[in-house]
């Protein structure tokens, strides 16, 4: 007898319940203003589960001394919490090995070491770094610093009016001069998700290294490194729900041996004369003086709960928010999107005509939600758009439609005020 095989029933996808998740995030069931707040500052800052503050404060209550020094069990017990971090990061990132992972302060830090140290290694007179329009200042000024040093150059790749970069222009601008590739995954203040594999691509084919800024993929994807095929990628613990003062430089272990130290002092090397220090291997190479251990075991309480969420629906859910928001904004009259790329992260910055974006602030407040206004640390971004500064509401798994609804009717008592 022939057994046919039916397909089961396609069972629906549940989606995404983030009135659930947001049970998770204490800071989310206050009240500011005397309204419940609607937290659209994502971008910024993001709000920290209670399995990452519980972390953190039972490491100070059961396990804190300090880390890699002590023969006792205290010490012993710091230093796997601390290594253990490192490894959930590696997971995380899909690094091949821990050796890979620095635990840094945050973006800024793992960009300015890469700045520091590569720079100084790699940078003759001459020499191009290429980094795009759509930059944080974290993305420009560590290498204006080293570029002014050396004597290399800045390079950037131009984008169009929807906030895409012109990718003609990078492989044009990718020269025998370049010598490091540094560009945002995706953009703060625009919402871009840059084609990282494509722009590796291209730069390894002209053994040219690429560091990815990742501060703003972290919180809505998980992040392959390997797939990437990325040689450095750095993160910001407080923007993917993990504390503040931690985050990660993720390098290849090829790459990170290259490199000579960021910051010189204990447990960075390997022996000590005056006449001369040879220094360990990475990543306690880069990681001189007592390190954030409580934020790094937060960090890792924030990638324990992270790798518990179902990707696929919260990519879903995302999508929906960042598309319900973008259309339910349109329809503000005078309300003007800056950032209309074909691939975003739901993050939608906006102008109101005729209204300075601190006042569209400071309205929305008084109704209970924080967004940002300003120039985002991007102030490029707004010379190419021609504006002083937007608003911006960059959205989280926990947020919802919901919030979305609390935005628009706050922006239009903004336009009725200045009617
Ligand atoms: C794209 C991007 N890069 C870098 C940074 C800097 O991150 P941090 O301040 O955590 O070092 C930010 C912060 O907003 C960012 O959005």
């Amino acid at each position: 007898m022939t057994t046919v095989r039916h397909a089961p029933p396609a069972v629906p996808r549940p989606a995404f319940d983030a009135e659930r998740v947001r049970r998770d995030f204490p800071l989310l069931q206050n009240t500011v203003r005397g309204k419940p707040l609607v937290y659209l500052d994502n971008a910024a800052t993001s709000q920290k589960p209670r399995a990452v503050i519980a972390r953190t404060e039972q490491y100070y209550a059961t396990e804190n001394a300090n880390v890699h020094r002590g023969v006792y069990e205290l010490s012993e017990r710091a230093t796997a919490a601390y290594e253990e971090a490192r490894e959930k990061a590696r997971g995380f990132l899909n690094a091949a090995s821990a050796r890979e992972i620095v635990f840094v302060r945050g973006t800024t830090e793992a960009i300015n070491l890469v700045a520091s140290s590569f720079g100084r290694r790699e940078l003759q007179p001459g020499d191009e770094v290429l980094i795009t329009a759509m930059e944080h200042h974290s993305n420009i000024v560590p290498w204006q610093l080293i570029c002014g040093e050396r004597g290399a150059m800045l390079r950037v790749v131009p984008m169009n009016k929807r906030g895409e970069l012109l990718m003609d222009e990078f492989a044009r601008l990718l020269g025998p001069k370049t010598k490091l590739v540094a560009v945002a995954h995706v953009s703060n203040s625009l919402g871009t998700i840059n084609p990282i594999a494509e722009i590796v691509q291209q730069a390894h084919a002209r053994d040219v290294p690429v560091l990815v800024d990742g501060a703003q993929a972290a919180p809505h994807q998980p992040i392959d490194v390997r797939g990437l095929g990325v040689d450095f990628y750095t993160v910001s613990g407080h923007k993917m729900f993990g504390p503040t003062g931690i985050g990660l430089l993720y390098g290849t272990a090829e790459r990170l041996e290259a490199l000579p130290p960021y910051q010189g002092g204990g447990d960075m090397i390997k022996t000590v004369t005056f006449a001369k220090t040879t220094y360990a291997d990475p990543p306690a190479r880069f990681e001189a003086g007592t390190p954030n251990i409580a934020g790094a075991v937060g960090l890792g309480a924030a990638i324990d709960y992270l790798q518990a969420l179902d990707w696929e629906a919260i990519r879903t859910h995302e999508a929906d928010l960042l598309a319900y928001a973008t259309d339910r904004l349109s329809s503000v009259s005078g309300v003007e999107l800056v950032g209309t790329a074909a691939h975003k992260a739901s993050v939608v910055s906006f102008t109101v005509q005729g209204v300075h974006a601190h006042d569209v602030g400071t309205i929305v407040d008084q109704e209970g939600v924080a967004i940002r206004t300003g120039h985002h640390c991007t102030q490029p971004v707004m010379d190419f758009f021609g504006v002083p500064a937007t608003a911006r509401a960059s959205f989280a798994f926990y947020n919802t439609r919901a919030d979305v609804d609390a935005l628009v009717s706050a922006v239009r008592k903004v336009a009725q005020v200045f009617a």
